[in-house]
């Protein structure tokens, strides 16, 4: 059987999936992204786990290509640069590397952008031509695809949302700035702001006492929907920040819908509801009530979806 190995390289986690050319994933695999000091420790850890799923099948498969979603990748130069989230910091040349490790076609992407390629081709952007996925994970990715296609822009680097300024001074990010939206609206984001709404409360919180690097967004997602006060006012603060960078970036675009992804989204209506009133109060009239914000139409991940989507494109 045919099929595209797609891959999604996040700042936690690494996804990967065997998928045929109707978008179903017959294998998947996780493993965590930033173990190894050596990117091409890594990589070799990544295609040991890709060749037990293989071997697991029961049938033989053969790869056409692989499509990777990565951050701060370039779809020109198939290299990842200066990730704010990534342990390696120097330029890797991600297309080059995996090459080495299986010789066939390789294509490389932003991760948001490979999201966006996934809700277009498999998910439920099948019929927009003008929408923007925001992924919210470890950082905050932007893909956007405006009339038809995807916005690549002249290096391949278009759409790096995460790293808009939003709070002058504000909190130091990853990428060596300041006051970036993914150091308020990402995983690390909303962990960020527990301990400053905490300092703020003298209440009860049951997210009081928890050191930085044992609370998990999900944990802030789960007190929220369970009444804590502190817990519920992170989401409003990071959604409310989120809207209102949104509001702006439809200026842009103009988009028919934004979808949300990323493991934050499973916070469900505790974001998503104010995200959503936030965009509307600061839109420019011409675009009130014209765009849906939405959760992706796809049950696998989109990236590793839109990954593959790469491969088979360029095959038709
Ligand atoms: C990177 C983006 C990436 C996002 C999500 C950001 O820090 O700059 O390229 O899409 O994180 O991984
Ligand atoms: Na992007
Ligand atoms: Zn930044």
């Amino acid at each position: 059987k045919e099929i595209a190995l797609g891959i999604d390289i996040g700042g936690t986690n690494t996804v990967f999936g065997l998928i045929d050319r109707e978008g179903i994933c017959i294998a998947e695999g996780t493993l965590p992204t930033q173990k190894h000091a050596d990117v091409e420790d890594y990589i070799d850890e990544l295609f040991q786990a890709i060749n037990t799923e293989k071997e697991n099948l029961p049938y033989d498969v053969d790869i056409k290509g692989i499509g990777i979603g990565a951050p701060n990748a370039s779809y020109y130069t198939g290299t990842i640069e200066d990730a704010a989230n990534l342990r390696w910091k120097k330029s890797i040349p991600l297309a080059k590397l995996v090459k080495k490790r299986l010789d066939v076609p390789v294509y490389i992407t932003n991760d948001a952008n490979a999201a966006a390629m996934g809700e277009k081709v498999f998910g439920a952007a099948r019929d927009m031509n003008n929408f923007m996925v925001i992924t919210l994970g470890t950082g905050l990715g932007s893909g956007i695809f405006a009339n038809g296609d995807v916005l690549h822009g002249h290096d391949g680097f278009a759409g790096e949302v995460g790293h808009m300024i939003v709070r002058k001074s504000g909190r130091e990010c990853g990428c060596g700035r300041k006051g970036c939206l993914e150091t308020y609206v990402s995983a690390t984001g909303v962990k960020r702001s527990v301990y400053k709404l905490l300092a703020r409360h003298s209440g009860d919180s049951e997210l009081r006492d928890i050191p930085f690097n044992k609370l998990t967004a999900k944990m802030v997602a789960e007190a929220a929907n369970r009444g804590d006060e502190v817990a519920k006012e992170t989401f409003t603060y990071t959604a409310t920040i989120l809207g209102e960078v949104l509001a702006n970036v439809v200026a842009v675009t103009s988009p028919e819908a934004i979808f949300l992804f990323g493991g934050l989204t499973k916070a469900g209506n505790i974001l998503f509801d104010p995200v959503r009133e936030t965009l509307e109060k600061n839109l420019l009239s011409i675009y009130k009530n014209k765009i849906r914000v939405l959760p992706s139409g796809l049950k696998d991940n989109a990236a590793v979806l839109g990954s593959a989507a790469l491969v088979w494109n360029k095959m038709k």
